[in-house]
């Protein structure tokens, strides 16, 4: 037997159904989002990169997400996640700008029963992470300090080390990476440290503490500021003496930094030549390594950290939960992890790395 709903109680159904919208915060102007991603800031290409992946991974998917940056403040990050909340998401997606200050961030959106996935860099001291997805950063720093150790000639090579802002819990991965790779090649004399008496008083150590990494990482940091990279290596090379300069090998942190100290470093006559590394395999980076001005990068494919993270996402919304591969321990808590690995790049595989694999087109560098 059929059973008609009376046009009065219909529209009790539509008004209860308003009040309820209303009492979960949905802002009026309907805008509801599932899904929101906080990128650190727009002032740094490697972010400007992980936006557009976001947005192509995301034609198509029946799920809603806003994308919002925080230009570098933990304030306007917080501001951000705020506002994603209000807008009733169910996961939130954040590389944050300060490891620790963007804890607070992350309570508020738990306390909310939001599901929270680290993007790239972890979040510190605090149990409101739920996933990580990540690259292997530990093996970015191998990468990078092994790529100076094949290719320095002879020994007592001049070294200069530069690192990540020590707010960022990357940079003291990919020191540690590179230290391990680094240190043995100190000890028997391939390498002489040039800029850092606190990486100097502890050359004799293979396994650093994470004091020990912030006090080389705070003399030598960048920053992540390609400004402040230069600075610092423009203070180091006029402080150094001529047994520093010649044939010289620098680790430098990313892309954007590698290339400032590159420009410092190339414009010093007493320099006859440099090996620098990076990372991130920045458009201008590839460049670089092809006018032979970088030596290196190591490229994150960052669809696959796109992917990762939104497959996540999709996951927890349809009710499953994410696969993993293993965990981090942000201080406070196992971060359950899914990581992936990284490419090492340099004038020998450039082409077929980056071009031929259709990441970017061959048509935005001369002289490949
Ligand atoms: C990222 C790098 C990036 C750096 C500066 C790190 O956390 O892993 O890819 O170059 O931050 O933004």
């Amino acid at each position: 037997m059929k059973r008609f709903i009376k046009p009065i109680a219909l529209m009790l159904v539509v008004l209860m159904v308003g009040v309820i919208a209303a009492a979960c915060g949905n802002s009026g102007s309907g805008a509801k989002v599932s899904v929101g991603i906080v990128l650190p800031t727009k002032d740094e290409p490697r972010w400007v990169q992980d936006e557009q992946r976001f947005k192509d991974a995301l034609s198509g998917t029946k799920y809603t997400t806003e994308i919002l940056f925080s230009q570098g403040s933990s304030a306007k990050e917080k501001e951000n996640v705020e506002t994603l909340i209000n807008k009733g998401i169910q996961v939130l997606i954040i590389c944050p700008h300060d490891g620790a200050a963007a804890a607070a961030a992350v309570e508020a959106a738990k306390k909310e029963g939001i599901t929270v996935i680290a993007y790239d860099r972890l979040i510190t001291n605090t149990d409101a992470v739920d996933y990580y997805v990540t690259f292997d950063s530990l093996a970015v720093g191998a990468a990078q300090a092994q790529y100076l150790v094949d290719n320095a000639q002879g020994t007592g090579v001049p070294l200069y080390l530069y690192a990540g802002a020590a707010s960022d819990n990357n940079a003291f991965l990919f020191f540690e990476g590179a230290w391990k790779v680094l240190q043995p090649k100190i000890a028997d004399g391939t390498f002489k440290i040039a800029n850092s008496s606190e990486a100097e008083a502890l050359k004799g150590t293979a396994e650093l503490t994470r004091d020990q990494l912030g006090a080389i990482i705070g003399q030598v940091t960048t920053n992540w500021d390609p400004n402040e990279a230069k600075n610092k290596a423009q203070t180091h090379l006029t402080a150094a003496p001529a047994d520093m300069k010649g044939n010289v090998a620098i680790l430098a942190p990313n892309d954007g930094t590698a290339r400032s100290i590159a420009d410092v470093f190339g414009t010093d006559s007493a320099v006859t030549s440099y090996l620098v590394t990076g990372q991130d395999a920045e458009k201008a980076s590839i460049q670089y390594i092809i006018d032979g001005k970088q030596s290196m990068t190591v490229f994150k494919d960052v669809r696959t950290l796109v992917k990762d993270a939104m497959g996540m996402a999709v996951s927890i919304l349809d009710g499953n939960t994410p696969e993993t591969t293993g965990s981090y321990n942000n201080g406070t808590i196992d971060v359950k992890a899914k990581q992936t690995d990284v490419i090492v790049v340099d004038k020998n595989n450039v082409k077929a790395e980056l071009i031929d694999s259709g990441y970017y087109e061959a048509s935005e560098f001369t002289g490949l």
